[in-house]
């Protein structure tokens, strides 16, 4: 099996965990470091040794690296994405893909184009809990899906150039296209700005999305809450859910629901029907989602797009690659033209 040498561009909070797990995967290489600042190139100097260090980007697309994981800020996430494709290196673009849907395209067609590997780091694609959550839904155990509400919240970190909503939101945004298999039509969205309001950021967000067959979806997302929550619901016709991503049982299946009377001549017949069933603790073979997603960019890159371990017959769309990231970028960019404009519904364009 050759190296693959990887570079990591952009070394802040995220990007030394990138570096961590191409340095740990057999068969990868963390070559290179790239970061605008020197304090934390020497942390990384500290960290690996061996990996060469540069506050340019560019000396990184120069090397022979032939992949680039880039965890900066998401204002430069274009400019680099593209450039690294340009060079000719297979590109691993943390969430959001980009700050604009049109972006985003460029980014996935030039990908097309050129032919390298593009993903996007959308982590919990590639959390096992997602993926039991994904199986329940496919399998029918838990009837056809009424709605679903996601809560991802606690105290900090606020951000300075995006609100909480591109912050935090790609997640859910990612979960809901992947257990879903679909994409919102609608979306609308209202939030609040109380901490920094010179900084006209919001730091809280509230989205509905509204699925074609009408599948209602809430997710609720802030940085200004004293409970740190990860926690999707999923209300269906037979059964309910609770995947929560803190807790150490992560998804619960509860068979409680409402049966409605197929008929009934008195009120008293017309009575809702309370199913108050077990609870079973669904089992989740647990592995890092990040290691998994950086061994599915491996992969790509080794056997072809859509062809890693993780992508396993499900298509290209399963492993990540910067379509999905597309996708939620649309989402994101009508919620805030919702957000900004009173919190009316707009159209998910495709
Ligand atoms: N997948 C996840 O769960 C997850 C979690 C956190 C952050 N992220 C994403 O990772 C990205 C980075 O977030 P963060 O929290 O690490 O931000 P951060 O501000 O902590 O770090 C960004 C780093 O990029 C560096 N940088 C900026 N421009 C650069 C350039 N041109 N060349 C080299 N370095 C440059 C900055 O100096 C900084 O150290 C964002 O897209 C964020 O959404 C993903």
């Amino acid at each position: 099996m050759n190296t693959i040498n990887v570079g990591v561009i952009g070394c802040g909070y995220w990007g030394p965990k990138l570096a961590r797990n191409f340095n740990e995967m057999p068969g990868t290489h963390l070559a290179w470091v790239s970061d605008l600042s020197e304090e934390r190139l020497a942390h990384m100097r500290q960290l690996y040794p061996e990996a060469h260090t540069t506050q340019d980007y560019h000396e990184v697309l120069a090397s022979d690296v032939q992949a680039v994981a880039i965890a900066t800020p998401v204002s430069t996430h274009h400019q680099l994405a593209m450039e690294a494709l340009q060079a000719g290196k297979n590109i691993l673009v943390e969430k959001p893909l980009a700050a604009t849907v049109a972006q985003a395209t460029e980014i996935a067609e030039t990908a097309d184009r050129l032919g390298p590997v593009a993903m996007v780091g959308h982590t919990f694609q590639f959390n096992p809990a997602v993926h039991a959550v994904r199986d329940l839904i496919a399998s029918g155990e838990l009837g056809q899906v009424y709605y679903i509400n996601a809560t991802r919240v606690n105290l900090g970190l606020f951000q300075s150039d995006i609100n909480v909503m591109w912050d935090l939101a790609p997640h859910d945004i990612s979960i809901l296209l992947d257990i879903l298999g679909m994409e919102p039509s609608q979306v609308s969205a209202s939030g609040g700005i109380f901490v920094r309001p010179q900084c006209r950021i919001h730091e809280v967000a509230y989205l509905n999305l509204h699925f074609p067959n009408g599948i209602l979806a809430n997710v609720r997302v802030s940085w200004l809450d004293p409970v740190k929550t990860r926690r999707i619901t999923v209300i269906g016709s037979k059964k309910m859910l609770v995947y929560d991503d803190i807790a150490e049982n992560k998804v619960i299946l509860y068979d409680q629901g409402v049966d409605v009377p197929p008929y009934s001549d008195t009120p008293e017949q017309f009575q809702l029907s309370y199913r108050h069933g077990p609870e079973t603790i669904v089992p989740v073979q647990w592995r890092e989602p990040l290691r998994l997603e950086c061994e599915s960019f491996i992969g790509c890159i080794r056997h072809g797009r859509g062809h890693c371990a993780t992508c396993a017959g499900r298509g290209t769309l399963s492993c990540s690659q910067a379509w999905v990231g597309v996708k939620v970028v649309r989402v994101l960019e009508a919620a805030q033209k919702s957000l900004l404009n009173g919190g009316g519904r707009e159209l998910v364009s495709l």
